[in-house]
């Protein structure tokens, strides 16, 4: 099977797909001011992110609980392989933010960093023929990506100078058909569904679409998991670009908006945590602490210590009174306590 080099033959932009492309890009506009209500950016960063990484390694059968989730952060010994897995996934998209905020171009070279952060191993693109992709269900070979390490990296810089070069294409629908190239060429042995879905973001923020990575795909994906693979197999199979740009973009559209929601949700949780606190504890209070309370799902008292520069004492004591008024709830991981912002905890749980 021969992979085309970009761009398209064909215009994928047709009224259907750009009458999508504007309400798409307005939900997507419409997250990124509603992201900045949100004092501390760390704190939407640190949940979503951990939601998008457990989310994305689902689509792998990598399967964890949020209580893994939220402890694999705090450097717990006992961690599962699986909460190891999304730790390296969270790792690996947060270097591909750093590399693209600080940069501004999404190289080649970046793109298999991630995917080594990913995979913890440096293979690399691959040299050695025989990945075929496999319909899960039958077993058939729905689809041979190139075999040859030449033809692999040069598909890979043409992909790089479409990513980084401006075109007159919405950048929506180049997110749909960059996912797509990206997913053909399938450069690497393992991690590529991870990898291209980690590009996509890094796209969007490439573009300024989107200021924070706060946007995940991934949920989106599960729930539609059939139409996914189908439409990827149609583009290639019946150049049904339309299908495939249409699936993307409802999912940059819904996404927005429950994540929308999920903010509002949080910031109005953090009102009224600041007001009861405020209340029954006006000495303890300040802005700070409850932001480090949102910072973590899972707190632990070096971060009250390290946050507030106060002694392991009174963190032990301000612990102590938030549990009391019910903020938070404590609970014994091997030697080590952990704090629970429980209705944060379960807002997230609930997700997106
Ligand atoms: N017919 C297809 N054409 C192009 N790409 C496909 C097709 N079917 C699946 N893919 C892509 O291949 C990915 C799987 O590849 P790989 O196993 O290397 O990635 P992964 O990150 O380990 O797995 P996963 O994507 O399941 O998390 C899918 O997520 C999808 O993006
Ligand atoms: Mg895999």
């Amino acid at each position: 099977m021969i992979i085309k080099n970009l761009p398209l033959k064909t215009d994928p932009e047709t009224p259907i797909t750009l009458k999508k492309a504007i309400s798409a890009n307005r939900a997507l506009a419409k997250l990124n001011g509603v992201a900045k209500i949100i004092p501390n950016s760390a704190i939407l960063i640190n949940s979503l992110v951990l939601q998008e990484a457990k989310d994305s390694s689902e689509i792998e059968n990598i399967i964890t609980t949020h209580d893994e989730l939220f402890r694999a952060g705090l450097d717990v010994s006992d961690i599962t392989n699986e909460a190891k897995e999304v730790q390296n996934y969270r790792q690996a998209l947060l270097k591909g933010y750093e590399l693209v905020t600080s940069n501004k171009l999404l190289l080649k070279k970046y793109i298999i960093e991630i995917q080594q952060e990913l995979e913890q191993n440096d293979a690399g693109v691959r040299r050695q023929s025989g990945t075929v992709l496999k319909n899960a269900a039958t077993g058939d070979v729905v689809f041979t990506p190139p075999q040859d390490y030449e033809t692999i990296q040069e598909l890979l810089d043409n992909l790089e100078r479409y990513i980084n070069e401006e075109n007159e294409i919405d950048p929506l629908i180049n997110m749909a058909i960059i996912h797509y190239q990206f997913e053909s060429i399938h450069p690497f042995y393992d991690g590529n569904g991870r990898t291209g879905r980690i590009i996509n973001i890094l796209y969007l923020v490439l573009k300024d679409l989107l200021e924070l990575p706060i946007l995940y795909l991934s949920r989106y994906i599960i729930k539609n998991k059939a139409d996914y693979y189908r439409l990827l197999q149609e583009v290639r199979t019946k150049e049904n670009w339309e299908e495939w740009v249409l699936y993307m973009l409802d999912g940059i559209e819904q996404t927005s908006l429950s994540t929308i929601e999920l903010i509002e949700n949080i910031n109005l949780l953090m009102q009224e945590t600041q007001a009861v606190v405020k209340e029954k504890l006006p000495k303890l209070y300040s802005k700070d602490l409850i932001e480090i309370l949102f910072m973590h799902p899972y707190t632990k008292m070096e971060f009250l210590v390290n946050g507030l520069g106060i002694s392991r004492q009174t963190a032990s004591k301000y612990l102590k009174d938030l549990q009391n008024i019910g903020v938070l709830e404590s609970i014994q991981i091997k030697n080590s306590k952990f704090f629970v912002n429980t209705q944060l905890f379960s807002m997230l749980k609930k997700g997106l």
